[in-house]
């Protein structure tokens, strides 16, 4: 059975790769480990090059999942040295140490939203720190010795999963509580539920496939629609939901207005179907 190192392992799509890996041997690593969460877990701090060359030296992983990163986009324009540390030497860190199987998770915001979905073969152009920062991660990456598979995604979400910042719960605990919220309706993706990457991670690691690959989830459509399909599955009312425009916002950071990922590749090499947003909110909505 292959050693499997995540990294990120108690952020939003680590703990749902974690139940995935469960009956696996895997080593899960993150910067703090949550107290309910102790055997098979470790501290690691990615850009710290000593506790990295430590961890793989001890571990001897045959895979690494490279989860960790500075996610937080105004967070990452506001302290774009702090983002690179994270997400360019973080990764640098990894790769000097290993040259096995190497799973990065990246993102749909190395684009620039001019004209998602995106298929592998178009051009990146990230317009912002945390967008940057991903692709110069990516381009180690693709520089080194390992045999890597560089996977984008994007508007990745989950349900009470004791994760920091999450939309659906957002959407979810407002609406419960009667709050009206306003959600932007210029930001289009396919979002793609943590379960899902997740079991498309799992059979990435089980087949031979390399190189740079893209998957979401089935449907196309804005956040405000995305806000309304949760508010409709979970029997809450919708009209709580006001639409506002990304401009208005002011965020520090620019978002990639219509983007998303085209996911037909990893569809055909690993023989999967994207998942339906709709069946995926059920689905959620059945274990809630
Ligand atoms: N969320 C999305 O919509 C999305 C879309 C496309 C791609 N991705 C990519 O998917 C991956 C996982 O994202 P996510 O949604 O699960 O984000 P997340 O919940 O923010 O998880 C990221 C994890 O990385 C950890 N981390 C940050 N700095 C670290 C460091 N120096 N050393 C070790 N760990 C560190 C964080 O720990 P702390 O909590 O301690 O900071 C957190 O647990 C990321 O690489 C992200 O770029 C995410």
């Amino acid at each position: 059975m292959s050693r499997i190192l995540i990294t990120g392992s108690f952020g939003q799509l680590g703990t749902s790769l974690r139940n995935i890996l469960s009956d696996q041997s895997i080593l899960a690593a993150g910067r703090m480990i949550p107290v309910e969460e102790i055997d098979g877990c470790t501290e690691l701090d990615i850009t710290e090059p000593n506790q990295v060359r430590e961890t793989i030296a001890s571990y001897q992983p045959d895979v690494i999942v490279h989860l960790a990163a500075m996610t937080n986009v105004d967070g990452c324009e506001q302290h774009p040295e702090q983002a690179f540390d994270v997400n360019v030497r973080g990764t640098e860190n990894l790769l000097d140490n290993f040259s096995g199987r190497f799973i990065y998770i990246s993102t749909d915001y190395v684009f620039d939203g001019s004209k998602g979905p995106y298929g592998e073969e178009d051009e990146v152009n990230p317009i912002s720190v945390y967008g940057r920062t991903k692709l110069y991660g990516e381009d180690l990456v693709q520089q080194s010795d390992a045999n890597w598979v560089i996977l984008r995604s994007n508007v990745v979400f989950s349900f009470q999963e004791r994760t920091k910042a999450s939309f659906m719960d957002w959407v979810v605990d407002s609406l419960k509580n009667r709050q009206s919220i306003t959600v932007v309706d210029d930001q289009w993706n396919n979002p793609t539920w943590t379960v899902d990457l997740a079991r498309i991670i799992s059979r990435v690691m089980d087949h031979e496939i390399y190189g740079l690959y893209h998957y979401g989830g089935r449907d196309l459509l804005n956040r405000f629609a995305f806000a309304e399909m949760i508010a409709e599955t979970f029997k809450l009312d919708r009209t709580l939901i006001e639409p506002i425009d990304t401009a208005s916002l002011n965020q520090l950071a620019k978002r990639p207005l219509k983007s998303g990922l085209r996911p037909e590749k990893i569809e055909i090499d690993l023989g999967v179907e994207a998942l339906p947003l709709q069946k995926a909110l059920n689905e959620i909505y059945s274990l809630s």
